[in-house]
């Protein structure tokens, strides 16, 4: 019986050394790095990461071909926080349980590890040292489809929308299109990348990434959730905060009780999209449900 928790763990475990060894080597020692790490290394979900190597391993492949993309992907991830918290942004305080990086350090060097995060996951996908040469136009479509949804096209233009309807009311329709950038796009990108560095076909690689759209969608209605009724204590960040910045989340625009029955309806529909795949798709099926039981 597969057993999430216990997999999770090993996940986080193979894909924190690798972001500390190469962290150590990449970057020098300063402020830089330090908030860098603060940051990176505050014990995070790790989710993008350890979707990326599930979606390979559901595809036949191993997680171990997909570390680095993986791991480049927890940079952005960890680069967008940095610069959401930030006073400009969300000013929040808290974050994966400890002070915001420009609370512990200033709003300069925050602004500063973001980019640096960001620039640094793009060295590692184009490190020769982790990309199989015979795999080269695999890596290449897995970096460019990392760059479009991370950017103007999809997480960075998500969070102009989201900062642009503050004290509006979207409607249901604006909404999901704004989680679909900003939070949808990024976790598509960690199972696409696992899919066909794995070694998935198209059809696979397609119902990936309905199942991927699906659980991207529900995993931030589930954070809309987690604003409204969460546990700082556990969450590791400040609840409440969404209604006093005038944000439109799903519990602002549909009610919680609907948002909560949306993320149900949304896991169901990932689900189904795995139905054609055998058990190693098991993780993904896990990650699934969790995604919607989660209390952090
Ligand atoms: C929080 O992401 C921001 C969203 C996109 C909803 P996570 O909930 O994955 O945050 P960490 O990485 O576990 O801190
Ligand atoms: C964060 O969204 C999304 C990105 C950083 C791209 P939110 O602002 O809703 O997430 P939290 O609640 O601060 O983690
Ligand atoms: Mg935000
Ligand atoms: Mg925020």
């Amino acid at each position: 019986m597969f057993d999430l928790s216990t997999y999770l763990e090993a996940q986080r475990r193979r894909i924190d050394h690798f972001l500390n060894t190469w962290f150590e080597q990449a970057m020098p020692a300063g402020r830089l790095r330090d908030a860098m790490r603060y940051a990176l290394m505050a014990g995070g979900k790790r989710l993008r990461p350890v979707l990326c190597g599930a979606a390979a391993e559901a595809v036949g492949g191993t997680c171990r071909d997909v570390l680095p993309a993986a791991c480049a992907l927890e940079m952005i991830h960890t680069y967008s926080l940095i610069h959401d918290d930030l006073p400009a942004m969300d000013d929040d305080a808290l974050r994966r349980g400890k002070p915001t990086c420009h609370v512990q350090f200033d709003e300069a060097t925050a602004v500063l590890a973001g980019d640096a995060l960001l620039t640094m996951a793009f060295q590692l996908l184009s490190d020769p040292r982790f990309a199989d040469p015979s795999r080269a136009p695999e890596w290449l479509a897995v970096t460019q489809r990392i760059a479009c949804s991370a950017g103007g096209q999809g997480m960075v233009e998500g969070q102009m929308r989201d900062m642009a309807a503050q004290f509006t009311t979207l409607d249901r329709q604006a909404l999901e299109a704004l989680h679909a950038l900003k939070t949808g796009a990024l976790i598509s990108a960690a199972v696409h990348a696992g899919a066909l560095l794995g070694g998935g076909h198209s059809g696979q690689i397609d119902g990936l990434e309905t199942y991927a759209a699906a659980i991207g969608l529900a995993f931030q209605v589930k954070d809309d959730i987690l604003n409204v009724e969460g546990d700082p204590e556990t969450t590791g960040k400040s609840v409440g905060t969404d209604e006093i910045k005038g944000k439109s989340t799903y519990p602002s625009v549909i009610g919680l009780e609907a948002s909560k029955a949306f993320a149900r309806d949304l896991v169901a529909r990932a689900l189904q999209a795995l139905t054609p795949f055998d058990l190693r798709a098991d993780p993904l099926r896990a990650i699934a449900a969790y995604i919607i039981e989660r209390n952090r």
